[in-house]
């Protein structure tokens, strides 16, 4: 009998503002698809990846869901046991929502589930990370934590993953925006400025302990009065068209705040309740319809479970 179990990963805004490569939340949707099952062959094996336009490579050494997943059974010693991975990707790389995090989360879990769960999944945590390296090189957890673990996660050290999972007010609701443009991680990071002036840093430091602790008390005014990037953001918005009137449009209709999601193209805004995360949406959309640029938006509550067994 040889039945496999799958698990579902899903896609996270990373960054949030105020915490370039510290911060991130998981969203409900989009997320990727892992079907584990026992081989013959000794190691992980790729056998089918869908979603993916031919553009992940099927060496387990080279795809971050393989690579991944490899790490888990080389830290369990276990050099006998051999797994296929069939791989479904339900969302677009290079978009900004944690796509090649959520396939290493994917690949780490799909292993630790079919083995009945040898470790827990905060253990999972480093293998995913260097699973995503693989794809921009950076040794960052501001995706793979979220998507693993659920909620909105702080990383007070990405080195030695030191990773808090922050406490949800309620209501929150984000609306995310993925225009049809790719902008490679890589390329995203490459345009940064490594220097930042003292009065940046003053900022950016007040508008991140500023969103913790609106977390902390649900002070939903702390939290909209704080989430504003005064160092990545400039930095990046022209790499994304209509950003600033996207912004605009999200502000006016009351969102808390909006930023690119991770390294972008995409853009999230983040609402106190249902009704304006939706007139956030129309909004938005309105501004890429006119502009004839195609593009996918949707709501979602903040994911509190992460990653999950289907
Ligand atoms: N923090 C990362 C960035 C997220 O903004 O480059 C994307 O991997």
């Amino acid at each position: 009998m040889n039945a496999g179990i799958k698990v579902f990963a899903p896609a996270t805004v990373a960054n949030v503002a105020v915490g370039y490569d510290i911060l991130g939340f998981a969203l409900e949707k989009p997320g990727d698809e892992i079907i584990a099952k026992f081989t013959n062959t000794p190691g992980i094996t790729i056998t089918k990846i869908t979603g993916a336009k031919g553009k992940l490579p099927y060496e387990t050494e080279k795809n971050t869901a393989g690579f991944a997943a490899q790490k888990v059974l080389e830290f369990l010693g276990d050099t006998k046991t051999g797994i296929s991975l069939e791989i479904h990707k339900k969302m677009p790389f290079g978009s900004g929502l944690g796509s090649s995090a959520a396939s290493a989360v994917a690949g780490a879990m799909a292993v630790n589930e079919l083995l009945k769960k040898p470790l827990t999944k905060r253990e999972l945590l480093p293998f995913a990370v260097l699973g995503e390296q693989i794809a921009d090189g950076a040794y960052h957890a501001d995706n793979v934590a979220p998507s693993l673990l659920g909620g909105i996660i702080f990383i007070r050290d990405n080195q030695s993953l030191d990773v808090h999972r922050l406490p949800l007010p309620k209501g929150l609701y984000a609306t995310v925006v993925h225009p049809n443009v790719r902008i490679l991680t890589k390329d995203a990071r490459d345009v940064l400025s490594d220097q930042v002036s003292l009065n940046q840093t003053i900022t950016q430091s007040g508008n991140l302990g500023g969103f913790i602790v609106g977390l902390y008390n649900s002070d939903i005014g702390l939290i909209g009065r704080s989430l504003q990037d005064v160092i990545i953001e400039p930095q990046r918005a022209k790499l994304i068209p209509h950003f600033q009137d996207i912004k605009t449009a999200a502000m006016n209709e009351g969102a808390l705040g909006c930023s690119i999601s991770g390294a972008g193209p995409s853009i999230f805004a983040l609402s106190p309740n249902s009704l304006i995360a939706e007139n956030v949406k129309e909004s938005m959309a309105k501004i890429f319809t006119d502009a004839k640029i195609e593009h996918q938006i949707f709501i979602s509550q903040i994911n509190q479970e992460g990653a999950i067994k289907l």
